[in-house]
């Protein structure tokens, strides 16, 4: 388990102030987890996921991974261990002259054996569909395999916590597409990974059992999609676009149609599937196109 308590996070402005990124954030990311992670630009998303691995230790408060507290500089190698991250830029992570070195790299540093490390090796290239590319040079790749490779990378560490950080925004619809199956069955195939994934996109979530709505450096929502997306002014208020099924339900609400509806239900009327077009079955109203 990820625990985090009253968490605060403060960068140092040039001016000797201090901006507070993460405000006093209290979270749990329970074991076999799949959480996922919104909120508008600068809210802080990518500060508070940072704290999980110790890559930011927090100004106040405290983060503890499986116990391990991210403070404590002895405990932040099995820290790092434990929670593999995936970056919005596959560019920007991928350090390697060639596929099968990229994946060998971040098992260098775990001390394994070489036949253990070269297992791990074809166990994810194949996994990842990355075999026939394995002596490519990485930059060769189009945008989705390269972020493949680079969550393969992260998955030969056999991390119990995958943290990705936005890995769709800069790929196109077929790229997205494929990372997004890719961080579900991740999340299926073992039940004791946990998996935070941050995304621009909230459709991208919208089947998650659990999703998290930052703002200013808080956690604004924490619960199931569906009621979370269900509160359409809200989100929009804050810069986030519900996925477009919200949307059109809450416009349907907003209707004179859907307003007269709610009047002869009220007078008792109970036709209240009668419109001017006729009879409606219930649950399949029309909804207005966005
Ligand atoms: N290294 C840094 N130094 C100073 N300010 C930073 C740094 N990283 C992020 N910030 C600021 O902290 C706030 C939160 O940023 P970030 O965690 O990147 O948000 P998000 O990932 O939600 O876009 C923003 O106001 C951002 O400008
Ligand atoms: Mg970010």
């Amino acid at each position: 388990m990820i625990q985090l308590r009253d968490v605060v996070v403060e960068y140092p402005r040039p001016d000797g102030s201090r901006i507070r990124a993460v405000d006093g954030v209290t979270l749990d990311i329970r074991e076999g987890e799949l959480v996922g992670l919104i909120g508008p630009n600068g809210c802080g998303k990518s500060t508070l996921v940072r704290c999980f691995n110790a890559l930011i230790r927090p100004t106040k408060g405290v983060v503890l991974v499986d116990g391990l507290d991210t403070r404590d500089p002895r405990c932040v190698l099995e820290i790092r261990r434990r929670v593999g991250m995936v970056f919005q830029n596959p560019d920007n992570q991928i350090v390697s002259t060639t596929v099968e070195r990229e994946v060998a790299f971040g098992l260098e540093n775990l001390g394994l054996a070489p036949r253990e490390m070269r297992s791990r090796v074809e166990e994810v290239l194949e996994r990842f569909r990355l075999r026939e590319y394995r002596h490519h040079p990485p930059h060769l790749l189009s945008g989705g395999e390269k972020q493949r490779l680079a969550i393969a990378s992260v998955v030969a560490m056999r991390p119990r916590y995958l943290i990705f950080d936005e890995p769709t925004s800069v790929l196109d619809p077929a790229g997205r597409a494929e990372v997004l199956a890719l961080v579900q069955e991740l999340a299926e195939e073992d039940p004791q990974r946990s998996i935070v994934f941050i995304t621009q996109f909230p459709e991208e979530v919208e089947s998650f059992p659990r999703l998290l709505v930052m703002r200013q450096g808080k956690v604004l929502l924490d619960g199931e999609p569906k009621g979370i997306f269900a509160q359409v002014d809200m989100l929009l208020r804050i810069g986030l676009e519900p996925p477009v099924e919200y949307l059109a339900e809450s416009l349907w609400a907003k209707s004179p149609l859907a307003e007269r509806e709610r009047s002869e239900a009220e007078k008792g009327l109970g036709n209240d599937d009668q419109t001017e077009f006729g009879s409606i079955p219930s649950g399949e109203r029309p909804k207005p196109i966005p």
